[in-house]
């Protein structure tokens, strides 16, 4: 397998033996952590989680049910299921962005009530503002985050740096690729200091060679920041190449049909054999699920 050169540029006293990975760097001073995990809290614990949204018909739609999940510190959780089964919807409820019908979401064992800085949500459609230079957009969150504005170009160029745009700081977003914007998305994501990145199918639409570097990209800052990540994604190919776990959900209404321990070492490679290997099996799973729902689609439309 050839090694990935992004590991290892990385210095040996960061590799850790939990999980084949590596702790914060002490080196990374702009990026402290609230919570480093020593205590052995969970950073996010969903407890029974159910969500129903309401129709247009006036009736409820069953979205999530009864979900309960513990994600360590520093872990990098991915999420796969059938379309509709509730995934975006339990990031946003992480986000504090909506509120659960019951249960309770904890980050830190404290109870979310609402969106915090100590969370960010990262999806598809980047948000970068086309008027902003790549740099300014960078440092928009932390402007509305209130950071005095030396301390804003100091980490602007640090997380330009840490996405390798350091060069494209003056350059307008249209001047930018595809992956080079979701770069620019995650920088400005990143800079905002979250603990926790809730990433919603954010290489989807890239090509698959854009979509290999992003993914030892992020696999690299990962290491390099500790940050917890909870990735939502349809590639099951893409959840094994980068997460610890994968945690696979029903058709709706969504619940957790299993979990798997990725503990295949880093790092990894799509066409890793073993990496195809895990992701077929958890097809196979994902199969019977999406079986499901494409009985309910068609299943309806036949009836009519
Ligand atoms: N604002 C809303 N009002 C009513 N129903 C909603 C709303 N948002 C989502 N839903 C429904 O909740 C279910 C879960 O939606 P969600 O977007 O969370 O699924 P998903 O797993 O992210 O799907 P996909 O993989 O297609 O992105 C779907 O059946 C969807 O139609
Ligand atoms: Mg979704």
């Amino acid at each position: 397998m050839t090694p990935n050169p992004a590991f290892q540029s990385l210095p040996e006293e960061l590799h850790s033996p939990i999980l084949g990975r590596k702790k914060p760097a002490t080196r990374v001073a702009v990026l402290p952590l609230r919570q480093n995990g020593a205590n052995g809290i969970p950073k996010v614990s969903l407890k029974g989680i159910s969500l129903s949204y309401k129709t247009n018909d006036g009736s409820q739609l069953l979205a999530l049910d009864d979900i309960n999940l513990q994600v360590n510190p520093g872990e990098f959780l991915c999420i796969v299921g059938p379309s509709g089964c509730g995934k975006s919807t339990l990031l946003h409820l992480i986000a504090g962005l909506q509120p659960a019908t019951s249960g309770k979401v904890l980050v830190d064992s404290k109870t979310v009530d609402g969106p915090g800085t100590d969370r960010i949500l990262i999806f598809q459609e980047l948000g970068l503002f086309p008027w902003l230079t790549v740099a300014k957009n960078v440092e928009f969150g932390m402007k509305m985050k209130g950071v005095a504005k030396a301390e804003r170009r100091e980490k602007t160029e640090y997380y330009l740096r840490l996405v390798h745009l350091s060069q494209f700081k003056d350059s307008y977003t249209h001047q930018l690729s595809g992956g080079m914007r979701q770069r620019v998305a995650l920088a400005r994501a990143l800079a905002t200091e979250p603990d926790v990145l809730l990433m919603d199918e954010p290489f989807a639409a890239l090509d698959a060679q854009t979509r290999d570097l992003l993914h030892d990209e992020l696999e690299r800052i990962w290491a390099e920041t500790g940050r917890t990540i909870i990735f939502v994604t349809h590639n099951v190919r893409e959840a094994v190449r980068l997460g610890d776990r994968v945690v696979l959900f029903t058709f709706r209404p969504g619940r957790i049909k299993s979990e798997f321990l990725i503990d295949l070492p880093r790092p990894r490679h799509l066409e890793d054999v073993t990496v195809a290997k895990r992701a077929g099996e958890i097809l196979d799973e994902l199969r019977e699920e999406i079986n499901k729902s494409l009985e309910e689609q068609y299943g309806h439309e036949a009836v009519r």
